[in-house]
């Protein structure tokens, strides 16, 4: 994640946006997963109602979709922090973008096993998960608010 290009590429524009939709449809449409695993660990079987298959192929899709988005960051990289942001959020952003990349890998993949091996510890390190991870959207989500109401970047046009 070494170059600094000008501006994202289309395709990882496209994927960025892609990848929040399918997030939001998880939290908001798919995330009632929980019942039947619970049912499953107490002995009734894997079954695949439709929120169950939904938040299946909603989260093996994002898996498939961040490989292909690391595999882009890593060749193409990413504009660099604006300067007016100053040093000590320059840094945090990076940590943040990082740790998204981090999560929507381990995220789903810890689910895959929690569910495939009905293993308990792996559901409860995706259930923080799940909780870390709206906490850094949000803090993504103020970030680009504040620079573009206070420090007047427009960063949100890197993205759009
Ligand atoms: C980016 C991808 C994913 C996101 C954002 C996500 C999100 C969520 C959310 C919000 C919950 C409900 C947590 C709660 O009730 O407190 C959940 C539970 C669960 N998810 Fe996912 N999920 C993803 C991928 C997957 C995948 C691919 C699987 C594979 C089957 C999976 C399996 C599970 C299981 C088994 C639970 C229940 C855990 C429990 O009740 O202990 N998830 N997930
Ligand atoms: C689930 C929701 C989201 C996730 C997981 C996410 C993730 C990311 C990540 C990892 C980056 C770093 C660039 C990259 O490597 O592609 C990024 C950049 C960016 N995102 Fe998001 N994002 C989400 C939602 C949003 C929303 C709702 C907005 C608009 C309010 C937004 C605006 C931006 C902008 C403007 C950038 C460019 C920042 C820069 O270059 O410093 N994102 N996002």
């Amino acid at each position: 994640m070494s170059t600094s290009p000008g501006s994202y590429l289309r395709s990882q524009k496209i994927l960025h946006w892609l990848i929040a939709a399918l997030i939001a449809l998880q939290y908001l449409a798919f995330d009632s997963i929980g019942r039947t695993f619970s049912a499953a660990m107490r002995g009734a079987g894997l079954t695949y109602p439709a929120d169950v298959l939904g938040h299946i192929v909603v989260g093996g899709a994002v898996l498939v979709l961040m490989m292909a988005r690391i595999a882009l960051r890593l060749r193409h990289g990413a504009p660099s922090t604006p300067p007016e942001e100053p040093a000590p959020l320059q840094w945090l952003s990076r940590a943040a973008h990082a740790a998204f990349y981090a999560l929507l890998l381990l995220l789903p993949i810890s689910g895959l096993v929690a569910w495939f091996m009905q293993l308990s510890s792996p559901a409860e390190v995706h259930e923080v998960m799940t909780t870390l991870l709206l906490a850094l959207i949000g803090l993504h989500v103020a970030a680009v608010a504040v620079h573009q109401f206070w420090w007047k970047t427009g960063l949100i046009h890197r993205m759009v």
